[in-house]
């Protein structure tokens, strides 16, 4: 048995999906169903007794401490966070709740538990955290690795940093056996459409402006998701407790590098029935404030460690990816409903 929080969101639903795919491991999944979690992405597991959903918080220390008592799981993933930057520069409290709060409180109900275990060494708390804690790149810096300074710019990178040392701290002090991986952009099904590259596709699909922030040269190193759940799942099996890990798709392309990709597919996959090329859509939009230059990861130590490499290039994931949108409408619909109309009016003013 394992206990995953934010089981219901982009990373942890497809986690949980290639976990039970693979595995006869139960999953408690714990997710406060914000309006990024969406339990119609688990519907596959319906009646499937090895999945026991959750609904809940990670701040709800009761709560978690009776969850860790009853399903006495043998590891914590910890997905659960506020994800979405803009979001963050718009109201960065819920980050401060959630990733930097909830992060304590599970921790904090995690070395009790763990206390009462007979072989508490064998215990995982796996932290599943981001590449943004370790700033921006200027364009000929090397890639980061798991000794680059941290050097959080935005309020959710600030957040995940702090999380991050909380959970080093907790090793540290407390001796409680943790794992964090820091992670680059990962994209592919159930992404939430305020990110890039859903955005971008959702977008294109209804005949809207493609919206790329100030020039569309920033860098970013891309990830299929079910890669980085394969790394996750390798962390977890072999990670050696204290120790952290970069994951990266070593893929790193400029934004209208990316946009232009989506767009070259959807014109073969989905052609405009009127003519024409979807990237005529993209337009050029105010910068997002503060917005980071460059990430690029060095995914050495997992791969000469884990022997973990990505198994999809760019192109092939966003062939996925696509496709899984096409295939999937009414997903699509059910998500962009209510408060998602909200966000992107005031996003996109
Ligand atoms: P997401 O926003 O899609 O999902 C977050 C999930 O957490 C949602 O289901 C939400 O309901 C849940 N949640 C939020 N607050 C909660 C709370 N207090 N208690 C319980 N559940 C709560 O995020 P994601 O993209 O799937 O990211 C998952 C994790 O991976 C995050 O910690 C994020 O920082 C990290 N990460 C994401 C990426 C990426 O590219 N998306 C890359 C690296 C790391
Ligand atoms: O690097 C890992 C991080 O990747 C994760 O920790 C975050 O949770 C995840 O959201 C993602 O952060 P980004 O800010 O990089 O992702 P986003 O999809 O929001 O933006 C990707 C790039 O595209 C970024 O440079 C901003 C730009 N962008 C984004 C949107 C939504 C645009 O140009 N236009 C847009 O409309």
């Amino acid at each position: 048995m394992i206990l995953v929080t934010g089981g219901a969101g982009f990373i942890g639903s497809n986690f949980i999906l290639d976990w039970l795919a693979n595995s006869d491991e139960s999953v408690v999944n714990l997710d406060a169903l914000t309006y990024a979690g969406n339990i119609g992405n688990l519907s596959s597991l319906a009646g499937d007794s090895r999945h026991i959903f959750v609904h809940g918080s990670i701040n709800d220390s009761a709560l978690v401490s009776s969850l860790l008592e009853r399903h006495k799981p043998r590891a914590v993933v910890n997905f659960a966070a506020e994800s979405h930057v803009d979001r963050s520069i718009h109201g960065p409290e819920d980050f401060v709740q959630t990733n930097i709060v909830g992060t304590f409180r599970l921790l904090e109900a995690t070395l009790a538990y763990v206390a009462k275990q007979p072989d508490r060494q064998s215990f995982r708390f796996l932290h599943v955290s981001t590449d943004e804690v370790f700033g921006s790149l200027n364009a000929d810096d090397p890639a980061f690795d798991e000794r680059s300074q941290y050097q959080p710019n935005s309020p959710y990178s600030a957040s995940k940093a702090a999380s991050d040392h909380m959970v080093r701290a907790y090793h540290h002090t407390y001796g409680l056996p943790v794992l964090t991986t820091n992670c680059s952009n990962n994209y592919g099904p159930y992404h939430f459409p305020e990110k890039l590259i859903p955005l971008v596709i959702h977008n294109a699909l209804k005949g809207r402006p493609l919206p790329l922030y100030g020039d569309g040269k920033q860098i970013r190193d891309w990830l299929y998701v079910k890669d980085h759940c394969r790394a996750l799942q390798r962390v977890l099996e072999a990670g050696i407790p204290g120790q952290t890990y970069n994951i990266g798709g070593f893929n790193e392309r400029t934004n209208l590098d990316v946009v232009t990709m989506v767009c070259d597919v959807l014109d073969e996959l989905a052609p405009k029935p009127e003519g024409g090329a979807y990237k005529d859509q993209i337009i050029f939009v105010a910068d997002r404030p503060g917005h980071d230059r460059r990430y690029a990861i060095n995914a050495g130590r997992i791969e000469a460690e884990l022997g973990w490499r990505p198994a999809e290039t760019l192109e092939s994931g966003i062939r996925q990816t696509v496709r899984w949108y096409l295939d999937n409408p009414d997903w699509v619909t059910a998500v962009t409903s209510g408060s998602y109309r909200t966000w992107i009016a005031k996003q996109y003013a």
